[in-house]
Order: C-alpha cells, then sequence, then structure tokens
C-alpha cells in the first residue's frame, strides 16, 4: 500500500531517510539496492556491477525505523550490446548463473555471457537476454567484497554496511546470512526467491518466457538444494516457469535415508545438506535457524522428491570430471559415491530422471566431454540448449538429451532416438575362461567398506588384464574374478559390503593385453564371474 503525499511528509520529517524508505515497506529490486563500498570489478565488457534491494523475509524489520531493513545484495548485471542496461520489454529470458566456492561471480557473469554471445539461431542475444550473477560472500571476503571496519568494537560497528554476507560456504545450503549483524535473516534461498520474483513479474517484464537458475560446482550444490526445498513459481506467485542448470557439484542432496555406498562410519551422513536430518540446524554456526520452507521439509522426503520432480531440471555432468575425491575428510558425501563423476551417476539412478510429459516439467541428463569447467559447461551444444534456447519462445520447446556416449542406461530419460541404440560405454560381451562374463564396476575396501570384496589376492604385476586375471580364477577353481590395475583377486562370494556402482569408476587402464581394455580403478574392481552375484 503506497502512503499519502502528506503521510510521506511526516514520515520523513521524524525518520531517517533510511528508516523513510522503509515507510512504504522494502520492495525488492534490481539497481534499487544500497550502494556500498567494495575492490571488485566485472570482467566483461556487457557486465557491469549493480545492487540488488532485498527484502528481510522474516518481517521483523519491514517498515520499522531502526534501519535494518536495508538489506543489499551485490550482483553483477548485463548490458545490452550498445553497452547499456537492456530494455526491460526486450527481454524473453532471464538467467541467474550462481559462482562456485570462490565466490568470484564476475568470472561465471563473463562466462555466461561468452556463451551468451556463442548462441546461433532465434536473435538471442544480450539485448533480449538478462544475466544475473548474484554474489555470496563470506568472511575471507570482508574489505574487498564489502565494507569491514577492523577497529569496530560491536559487530555493527566492524560491519557497518547494508551489503549481505554468508558465514563460510553455507549459502549453498540456502543458510541465513550473518551480516549485517543487525539482520541475520535472510536464507541464501530467500535471495533467489526475490530475484526469481524481480524477473517474474509480467508489469514490469511481459516478454520474460524463462527464468533459468544455472550454477556450476558449489553453485549447483546451491541449485540443486534450491530446486529440492525451493518454492514452486505458484508459491512464489508467478506464471514465468523457472527451470534449474546443475553442473558438476561435489554431492547432491539426498531425498531419502538410504545411501549407495556404506555409511557404517559416518554418523552425520544424512544431515542437511546432505540430506535432511537437523535442517533447522543447518548454518546455524552464526545465525537463527533455518526456516526456510520448512513445511515441505516437515512433510518428510516423499513430498520433498515430489517438489523435486516437479521442476525442470537439467543435469549437467562432464566426462573429464572426477573431482573431489576425498573419502577421508568428507564422510558425508562419501556414501553416495568416491567423486562427482560417481556421485551423479548414483544419484540418478536412485532418483531417475524423470520427463512424462515432455512438453512439461521435464529432467534432463546431458553428458558433456569437459573437464570441471564452468565457461566449457556453459558454451557445450548441450549447455546452449538448456540455459538459452529451451522454451525461448515460450512454446515448451526443447533439445533432446545430450547423453551420449551413454554411460548408463537411466542417463537417457528423453532420449534422441536416432542415437538411442548406442552402446554403453565400457559394455563387454566377450566370455572369459571358465565361462566368466563382466557384470560391472564394483566397490571395495576402503575408508567406508571394511570388508573386502573378494578373499584371495592371487596376482599383482604387469601382466594383469581381463583375460590374464580371469584365467588364474579359472584355474584356481573360482568362480569370480575381480581387477584393479596389477592387482588380480579371485573368490566364491562377494563381500557382504560390496555393492555394484557405476561403469565409468571402472575406467583405470590395464597393465597387459587389449590397450582399450579397463581394469577397475581406485578401490573399485572389474568383476567378472560365471555365477549370479
Ligand atoms: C540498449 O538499451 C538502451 C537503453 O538502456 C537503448 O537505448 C538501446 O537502444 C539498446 N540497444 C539495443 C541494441 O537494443
Amino acid at each position: 500500500m503506497r502512503l499519502s503525499g502528506a503521510l510521506v511528509a511526516i514520515c520523513a520529517s521524524a525518520l531517517s531517510k533510511t528508516a523513510q524508505a522503509q515507510c512504504e515497506g522494502v520492495v525488492p529490486g534490481q539497481y534499487t539496492g544500497t550502494v556500498f563500498q567494495n575492490s571488485l570489478a566485472s570482467t566483461h565488457a556487457l557486465s557491469e556491477i549493480a545492487f540488488f534491494k532485498i527484502r528481510d523475509p522474516s518481517g521483523a524489520h519491514t517498515c520499522t525505523s531502526d534501519g535494518a531493513a536495508d538489506l543489499s545484495l551485490l550482483t553483477f548485471q548485463s548490458l545490452n550490446t550498445s553497452q547499456q542496461r537492456p530494455i526491460n520489454s526486450d527481454l524473453q529470458r532471464a538467467v541467474i548463473v550462481i559462482h562456485g566456492a570462490r565466490a568470484d561471480p564476475w568470472n561465471y557473469h563473463a562466462g555466461m555471457i561468452q556463451a551468451l554471445e556463442q548462441v546461433e539461431g532465434d536473435g538471442i542475444t544480450a539485448d533480449n537476454v538478462a544475466i544475473t550473477a548474484p554474489y555470496f560472500p563470506n568472511d575471507e571476503d570482508a574489505g574487498t567484497g564489502y565494507p569491514y571496519n577492523a577497529n569496530g568494537v560491536s559487530p555493527a560497528e566492524k560491519y557497518p554496511s547494508p551489503a549481505l554476507a554468508w558465514y563460510d560456504d553455507r549459502w549453498a545450503g540456502g543458510a541465513n546470512n550473518q551480516y549485517p549483524p543487525n539482520t541475520p535473516t535472510v536464507s541464501a534461498f530467500d535471495v533467489l526467491d526475490q530475484i526469481i520474483q524481480w524477473y517474474g513479474n509480467k508489469e514490469m517484464f511481459p516478454n520474460i518466457k524463462q527464468i533459468v537458475v544455472s550454477g556450476h560446482s558449489m553453485g549447483a550444490q546451491m541449485v540443486q538444494r534450491f530446486a529440492a526445498v525451493g518454492k514452486t513459481p505458484a508459491q512464489l506467485g508467478i506464471d514465468t516457469p523457472v527451470s534449474y542448470w546443475v553442473g558438476d557439484p561435489n554431492s547432491y542432496v539426498w531425498m531419502a535415508t538410504d545411501r549407495p555406498l556404506s555409511t557404517g562410519k559416518c554418523a552425520a551422513y544424512d544431515n542437511y545438506r546432505e540430506g535432511f536430518a537437523n535442517y533447522q540446524s543447518y548454518g546455524t554456526e552464526r545465525s537463527p535457524s533455518l526456516t526456510y520452507n520448512e513445511p515441505l521439509v516437515t512433510a518428510g522426503r516423499d513430498a520433498i522428491l515430489q517438489n523435486y520432480n516437479s521442476k525442470t531440471i537439467a543435469h549437467a555432468r562432464a566426462t573429464k570430471d572426477k573431482g573431489d575425491y576425498n573419502p577421508d575428510n568428507d564422510c558425508v558425501t562419501y556414501p553416495t559415491g568416491q567423486d562427482r563423476n560417481e556421485r551423479f551417476f548414483e544419484f540418478i539412478k536412485r532418483f531417475p530422471a524423470k520427463c512424462e510429459d515432455p512438453a512439461g516439467a521435464c529432467h534432463t541428463v546431458d553428458i558433456v566431454v569437459s573437464t570441471h569447467d564452468a565457461p566449457t559447461m556453459f558454451r557445450a551444444p548441450a549447455g546452449l540448449a538448456r540455459l538459452f534456447k529451451d522454451n525461448w519462445n515460450g512454446l515448451g520447446g526443447r533439445a533432446y538429451d545430450f547423453g551420449y556416449p551413454r554411460h548408463a542406461t537411466y542417463d537417457d530419460p528423453y532420449p534422441d532416438p536416432a542415437q538411442a541404440g548406442q552402446a554403453i560405454v565400457g559394455s563387454d560381451s566377450t566370455v572369459y575362461a571358465g565361462g566368466k562374463t563382466f557384470r560391472g564396476c564394483f566397490s571395495d575396501a576402503d575408508k567406508a567398506q571394511s570388508v573386502g570384496s573378494l578373499a584371495v589376492s592371487a596376482y599383482v604385476g604387469e601382466l594383469n588384464s581381463r583375460t590374464y586375471c580371469s584365467q588364474l580364477c579359472t584355474d584356481r577353481g573360482y568362480p569370480i574374478a575381480g581387477v584393479s590395475w596389477q592387482n588380480c583377486y579371485c573368490g566364491n562370494a562377494l563381500g557382504s559390503q560390496t555393492v555394484q556402482v557405476v561403469s565409468t569408476s571402472c575406467q583405470g587402464g590395464c597393465p597387459a593385453g587389449d590397450a582399450s581394455a579397463t581394469c577397475g580403478g581406485p578401490n573399485r574392481l572389474s568383476v567378472f564371474s560365471s555365477i549370479d552375484l
């Protein structure tokens, strides 16, 4: 509700200038946030720093006289091809891109604009696509990303600006902010909601057909969790469709209490942000309880999965990215796979990508030949399709999955029919000694699993190969053989904790034999058997 001119005048005389703004309630918006000092710079000619005004979602500070509701988010905002702010009614799409663990939105913003410049056809340009990269800084950014007064005594003196900042990496799970110290009640997910609502306002942006929320690496961790617990467009009061692009996250929030690998050594494995236990306690080192969309979390995993499946989500996976291989230090992610690659395939296997109605909400799975590199992922054909082209005209069009070469049967929910018959990577139809055939890639004793997979170490050396080990185990009377580089193991049964994992975890070379064949991987065995496993 707008106040009359007379009331505003009274208000202005009684309150400070900042507080006066709060008299009318806080209206979130790009370019309207309070400017604060920083030493950041854009790295692309079509990128500028802009400040987004954020409303305190708790409502506690809206329209109060203490100025505490003045919350400002630094963003990088794209310019049009004339290097000016784009004309609102020209915009057909908004792409929000979340930075990785280094909190460097300028790089992600530049990478996304460069990808946009690669798009051919449909007249898709910086004149009709708005790209926004929000900044989620932490304590390491104090003094560079937002004002910091080392001589301040109280927190309010130390952090004397309306700049939003979070504790450590907790923004990636939607935690509340820690600065400004007087208002630690802004979930990072609320920030995304307010940016989505801004672009979903049809009075301002009548021609925006699609809002895309994208992130790579830790930014993808945020986007995937936001897709799981985030509000639907209807709950946000907008009609514009919202889609999510999840590129190469370290881990995925798990929408069940089970895990594909042993959890025995990790009591915290199901805590948010890996599962949903203790959701409220997440990121409370410096801020109050996390209450963002709590009714959904309280409703349970099935409700969360249903929410997830109601969204359009693009899962993007780089073939050469096996990073975050860290079974020792990060026990909570380990039970879902030993590296980013395994975690991706295990997630898709457990929670299959849904595309029952290709014209409606649809999950896509895109395999991209790349290392862990955001710009390469953005400008790959699969990236350009999801980020810029799918549903460009608002008519629901969507590219087929770029799930080729296929790594698993479940990586093609919406396959290109022309390629659907392609062989799966790593398949092997050879019949080895004793009638042994390839059964896939299996876990072996490691940080999670204390029992070995096969009891007998039969050979370690340079002659090892699929053929060699199968023959050796057959000669010794064992029905099962397992290879991991120079190691050949034999047994009558697999160990009690052994589980099958994705074949891409067994891409290590064999010391001898067919050069194209693979022999297991770190803590992983390629298994050959003549009996049921
Ligand atoms: C860029 O935006 C400005 C307004 O900010 C407008 O005058 C100009 O025509 C736009 N350029 C193009 C190529 O659309």
